[in-house]
């Protein structure tokens, strides 16, 4: 697995990822089953792990996919593997709100802390911004908690340029978590992508195949069935060949709830793609 830097930061991890929302959410694999597909994703190269506080069923779970990786890691015995959380969402009866308030993203935080047997979070990034909560308020805490120790690096997640340039002027901002996948492309017109590129911020794409469902589907999508089966690997890894072509900020973190999926989706980092390659992957996206 190649590694990439993580954003400004110190640290590298291996350019493909693995997103752990859907170990922990409705239609979840066992534990056991659920602590396999870490493994598998650590054996196949995986060193940066994406979760939240919130990748549970609902506010009484809080904390279950960072409690499952606790289990795989302590497995593991050390291995190098850096974890990013979030907090700013709540999970109330199964819903997703937000709630970027200082005293409760403290709270989060402590509580990720524990759910992770670990001193402090290697990444801790705002979830989304709550619209009842001034962005510089919500990041000012995060800032606190890198002050004293808790949180390594700060990252954000549903932002704009607007909102990542006002919280770097509180705090240095190592990575930005957006939707991106072939059906949705935001971040390549709305200046997302580009502004990662260039001020060294990682760029983590989420839901890169459209989730669970846009998953099954992907091979229906545009064309892509059909480039992929020429060039003989899944579309699932071709769209992360092409993520990873797109912009040396990217770390891909595609989810998975089964063995074969993160086993899959890990080999992106072995596919070199060209210019003329990219270009024919985005030819066969839907128009
Ligand atoms: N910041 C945010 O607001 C936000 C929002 C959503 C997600 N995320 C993060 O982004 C991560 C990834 O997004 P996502 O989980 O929503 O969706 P996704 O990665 O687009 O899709 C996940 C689905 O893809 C399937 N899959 C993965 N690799 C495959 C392969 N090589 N071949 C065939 N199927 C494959 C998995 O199937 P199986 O389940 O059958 O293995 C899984 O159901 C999440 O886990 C989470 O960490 C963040």
């Amino acid at each position: 697995m190649k590694t990439r830097a993580l954003g400004s930061s110190e640290l590298r991890v291996g350019e493909v990822g693995l997103g752990s929302m859907y170990l922990s959410i409705r239609d979840r694999p066992s534990e056991n089953d659920a602590v396999r597909t870490l493994h598998a994703a650590f054996d196949a190269g995986v060193t940066f792990v994406d979760t939240a506080d919130v990748y549970c069923l609902d506010q009484r779970d809080i904390g279950h996919s960072e409690r499952l990786i606790a289990r795989a890691l302590r497995e593991r015995k050390g291995a190098p593997v850096i974890i990013g959380t979030k907090g700013g969402l709540e999970r109330p009866g199964g819903a997703w709100t937000r709630n970027g308030r200082p005293a409760h993203l403290r709270l989060a935080c402590e509580s990720s802390l524990a759910a992770l047997g670990v001193s402090r979070i290697d990444l801790y990034q705002l979830h989304a911004v709550d619209p009842a909560v001034p962005i510089a308020d919500s990041v000012g805490e995060l800032a606190r908690l890198r002050a004293e120790g808790k949180i390594a690096h700060v990252g954000l997640s549903n932002v704009s340029v607007a909102e990542i340039e006002q919280a770097r002027a509180l705090v240095p901002i190592v990575s930005v978590q957006n939707r991106w996948n072939p059906s949705h492309r935001a971040p390549e017109r709305d200046g997302v992508l580009a502004y990662c590129t260039t001020n060294a911020i990682a760029f983590l794409p989420y839901s890169p195949f459209g989730g669970a469902h846009g998953a099954k589907g992907l091979a229906g999508t545009g064309h892509l069935g059909a480039v992929a089966k020429r060039l003989g690997m899944s579309p699932h890894r071709l769209v992360l060949a092409w993520m990873l072509a797109k912009s040396p900020a990217v770390i891909a973190i595609p989810g998975a709830r089964r063995v074969e999926s993160i086993t899959d989706s890990a080999k992106a980092s072995d596919v070199e793609l060209s210019g003329g390659g990219v270009a024919e992957i985005e030819g066969a996206f839907p128009a």
